[in-house]
C-alpha cells in the first residue's frame, strides 16, 4: 500500500462517523471508534439483550485477548480486561507487595493516571516516591536519570511508554532491562501507544503494562487491558475478586485463583464492550498497526516541522524522530494556552490542554482519521491567532 494515497486514507476516515465539521485532535484523551466497532458493540447488545444473557464465554474471551496478544506481543493468558489504563496502574499498585519505606521512581510529567495511585499509596503505606524529569533530547539522558535515582530502597520504576505531555517516547525497553538487573519491578503505563505504534511486550520486558482500549485503538468507551508478565502474576496479588477469579473452597473457606491474568477480573461485566474491543484491534490490524504508525507520525512530524516556522511558537515535543510519537504539543510565547485554545475551538478545532509538569501548553494528537488538510488548519489557526 502506498501509505502517500490520500484516497486510501479518505475511505479510511469514511470508516468513522467522526464530524467532519469539527477537526478532533483529542485521541490522547479518548479515540473515536469507526462503524465496524460501533457495529459490533450494538449487534452483540441486540442479540443479548434478546434472550438476556451475559453473553461471555471462554471462547469468546479467549479469542479477543488472542487478537490482543498478537497486536502487543504476549499470550492471551497474560491479559485481563480492565476498564481503562487507570484501573490497570491500579491492580498494580495495589497488588505488590510492599513495605514502608520502598521506594518508586516516576516521571515528573504523569498524567494523573498514573500519579495518584502511587501517591495514595505513598500515603497509605508509607512508599517513598522519586521523581526525575525526563529528557526530550536523549533516551540514554533518560536511562542515566532514572539510573541516577535508584537505591537500595528502590522497589519499582512505573514510568509512560509515552509521555502524556510531549509525547516524548521513553525507553522502555532499557529502562526493563536496567530494573531486571537491579531486582527492580518494571510497570509502564501505556495509555498512549496501543493502537498508536507497534511494539511488543515480550520484547520490552517489563513486569507490567497497561494500555487503553479508548485512545488510540478506537474501542469502546471503558475499555482497557492490563497486561502482567506470566512468571508476574503471583506476584501481584489481585486486591478485588470475585466470579472468573478463581473459585472458592468450602467449608475451608480458601481460594484458588485462576493461573492466568484473568484472576483480576471479577463479577459481571459488558460482554457487547468487549466484543466491540475486539472488533477494534482488528480494524487497526486490518490497515496494519506499522501503517497506522507511518501515517500518525507522518501527520506529527510534518504538523511539528510547520508549527516551528511560527515566531513565537516552541514545540515541546522532542525533535529527535526517535523520540517522537503521534502527539505535538506547543506553547505560544504570547498567547496564553487557554486563549489560544479557546480560539482553536472558534476554528472548529479540538486540541487538548496540556498542564501536567507544569507546562501551559496544548496537545495535537494526530490519528488515522485526521488529515493533512486538517493540520494545515491547525497550523493556519495558530498563525492567526492574536495575542
Ligand atoms: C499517560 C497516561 N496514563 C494514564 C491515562 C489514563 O487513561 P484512562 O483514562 O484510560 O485510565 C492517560 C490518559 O490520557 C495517559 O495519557
Amino acid at each position: 500500500m502506498d501509505l502517500n494515497d490520500e484516497r486510501f486514507w479518505a475511505f479510511v476516515r469514511d470508516q468513522f462517523p467522526l464530524s467532519r465539521d469539527r477537526a478532533y485532535f483529542n485521541t490522547g484523551g479518548l479515540g473515536a471508534s469507526p462503524y465496524p466497532v460501533i457495529e459490533a458493540v450494538k449487534a452483540t447488545m441486540d442479540e443479548l439483550e434478546q434472550i438476556c444473557e451475559v453473553g461471555r464465554t471462554e471462547q469468546l474471551w479467549a479469542g479477543i485477548k488472542g487478537d490482543a496478544g498478537t497486536l502487543l506481543g504476549c499470550d492471551a493468558g497474560e491479559l485481563a480486561f480492565v476498564r481503562n489504563t487507570t484501573e490497570g496502574i491500579n491492580i498494580v499498585a495495589y497488588g505488590l507487595p510492599w513495605k514502608e519505606g520502598d521506594e518508586v521512581i516516576l516521571t515528573t510529567h504523569e498524567h494523573v493516571g498514573n500519579a495518584l495511585p502511587w501517591v495514595a499509596l505513598a500515603q497509605s503505606q508509607g512508599i517513598v516516591l522519586r521523581l526525575f524529569e525526563a529528557s526530550t533530547a536523549s533516551a540514554e539522558e533518560n536511562l542515566d536519570r532514572i539510573r541516577k535515582l535508584t537505591g537500595k530502597r528502590t522497589r519499582l520504576i512505573s514510568i509512560p511508554h509515552v509521555v502524556t505531555t510531549t509525547g516524548l517516547l521513553l525507553p522502555v525497553r532499557e529502562v526493563s532491562a536496567f530494573a531486571r538487573s537491579r531486582g527492580i519491578w518494571s510497570f509502564i503505563d501505556g495509555a498512549q501507544t496501543a493502537g498508536m505504534m507497534p511494539f511488543n511486550l515480550h520484547e520490552i520486558g517489563c513486569d507490567a503494562y497497561a494500555t487503553s482500549g479508548h485512545k488510540w485503538l478506537l474501542g469502546p468507551k471503558e475499555t482497557g487491558l492490563l497486561y502482567v508478565r506470566k512468571d508476574m502474576i503471583p506476584t501481584i496479588t489481585p486486591r478485588f475478586v470475585g466470579g472468573h477469579s478463581g473459585t472458592v473452597d468450602w467449608p475451608k473457606g480458601t481460594m484458588t485463583l485462576v493461573s492466568t491474568a484473568e484472576r483480576y477480573e471479577y463479577g459481571t461485566v459488558s460482554t457487547p464492550l468487549r466484543v466491540g474491543l475486539g472488533a477494534a484491534i482488528r480494524f487497526i490490524q486490518r490497515i496494519g498497526i506499522e501503517t497506522v504508525w507511518a501515517r500518525d507520525r507522518a501527520l506529527a512530524d510534518h504538523l511539528a516541522g510547520e508549527l516551528r516556522k511560527i515566531p513565537g511558537v516552541r514545540v515541546l515535543s522532542p525533535e529527535n524522530p526517535s523520540l517522537r510519537s503521534a502527539m505535538t504539543t506547543f506553547e505560544h510565547e504570547r498567547i496564553p494556552q487557554l486563549k489560544l485554545q479557546e480560539y482553536l475551538n472558534t476554528l472548529n478545532l479540538r486540541t487538548r490542554n496540556v498542564t501536567e509538569g507544569g507546562l501551559a501548553a496544548l496537545r495535537i494528537s494526530t490519528h488515522i482519521y485526521n488529515t493533512f488538510e486538517e493540520v494545515q488548519r491547525v497550523v493556519d489557526g495558530v498563525r492567526s491567532a492574536q495575542s
